[in-house]
């Protein structure tokens, strides 16, 4: 029995002592205050942007992203991925813009750059990449072709805490981008997400968003000095400039994200050795193994069968349930999104049979988690119970 849980430890004892020691103080605050504000600052140094937004979660994220986008830049087309979570293509939905879908590389199973590039239009609002499970999905033409019309970029690095290109941490490159502090990922708040932009009127909005719309949410005086000359008849303390959400998280999620973000990287290092150890003993001729690893940082074992083979598929399953390894078909946001009814009448049907690479991971692609503290002996076990799962 190997007994692996998708994840393990993510909130460790010292992080409760931490917010334990927190608590104890003489009537701690416990909404939104200084731990957030700093949590704030230390995320964006960590990441190399210079503001950052906490939010309740990293659908929260996604939301608030598309809402300033909507309201600062407009409508039109977002490319998206159909391999990613719900919420990157309901954020897209709920602030009016349309999806348009590309299919993924399957050595990063990301947006593959051509097909993105081939669908750029006078229509498009945004690329919202999702660099999936640690995987970079950013490449030079890329980055080219978006400067090159002015097209912003937004990056959902919910699941690639700490994965680089050209040796800066993702989250770093787009107009915006969006973490999540979820159980299951790098890092954890409990719930929890963050919105990181280097552009200051972005940021002022994002603030405003993340509260209910208000303009004294605003960090930036002059902000909320214009809103309220330009509204005499509203009291300054309830103006609320935007339709916002009230997405805030608390000084409790806060304390423990600071306590996480020390041990960071640390832990992804130990995460990027777990993976190597994993691809190089898992068969080549019965599963990927060779992934682009160039940057990434994955909390996630990336198992893809390489035949469309729905025999082995089961017995690989079952293998997985007999020795007790947990595992998601069809990757973290369980396949191919467009086959979801919440999608039904925006996306014809069977138009997701287009996108074979994503339908490949739908049906035959797998994550088993990959944590810290893994031990090298379980995780040859694990190879073994795979390679021999189809005899
Ligand atoms: C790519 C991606 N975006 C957004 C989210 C949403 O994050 P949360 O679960 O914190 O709402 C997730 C969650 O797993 C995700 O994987």
């Amino acid at each position: 029995m190997l007994n692996l849980p998708l994840m393990q430890n993510n909130i460790t004892r010292h992080d409760l002592d931490t917010l334990i020691d927190f608590l104890s103080e003489d009537d701690p605050k416990l909404t939104q205050s200084s731990n957030v504000q700093t949590f704030e600052e230390e995320w964006s140094d960590w990441l190399g942007v210079k503001y950052s937004v906490y939010v309740n979660s990293g659908a929260s994220a996604n939301l608030i992203t598309m809402a300033v986008l909507k309201h600062l830049y407009g409508g039109g087309e977002v490319i998206v991925p159909p391999l990613t979570w719900v919420s990157d293509i309901a954020s897209v939905i709920h602030n009016g813009f349309e999806p348009v879908f590309v299919d993924i590389n399957p050595r990063n199973l990301c947006m593959d750059d051509q097909q993105v590039i081939a669908k750029l239009s006078d229509k498009t609002a945004t690329v919202f990449i999702t660099h999936v499970q640690g995987f970079n999905g950013l490449t030079d033409r890329l980055l080219e072709a978006l400067e090159e019309r002015g097209i912003p970029l937004i990056e959902d690095v919910c699941e690639s805490h700490g994965a680089m290109f050209r040796g800066k941490k993702l989250g770093s490159f787009g107009l915006m981008s969006n973490f999540s502090f979820y159980y299951a990922h790098h890092m954890s708040t409990i719930e929890g997400g963050m919105v990181c932009t280097n552009d200051e009127r972005n940021y002022e909005t994002l603030r405003m968003l993340r509260s209910h719309g208000m303009a004294r949410e605003a960090s930036n005086g002059t902000v909320t000095k214009k809103y309220i000359a330009e509204n005499p008849h509203l009291s300054p303390d309830f103006i609320f400039a935007y339709p916002g959400y009230n997405v805030r998280n608390t000084e409790i999620g806060a304390v423990i994200g600071r306590n996480q973000l020390k041990r960071l990287d640390e832990h992804n290092e130990k995460r990027k050795k777990n993976f190597l150890l994993f691809l190089d003993n898992l068969d080549p001729n019965q599963y990927r193994t060779d992934f682009d690893l160039d940057g990434s940082c994955n909390y996630a074992f990336n198992l893809v069968l390489k035949e469309a083979d729905p025999d082995f598929r089961n017995k690989v399953e079952k293998a997985m349930n007999k020795a007790e390894v947990e595992f998601r078909r069809g990757s973290s946001g369980g396949g191919n999104q467009m086959r979801q009814p919440y999608l039904k009448g925006v996306v014809k049907d069977k138009e997701w049979e287009m996108y074979p690479e994503v339908e490949h991971i739908h049906f035959f692609g797998y994550y088993i988690g990959n944590y810290p503290d893994l031990k090298r002996e379980k995780i040859l076990r694990l190879c073994e119970s795979l390679n021999s799962a189809g005899d």
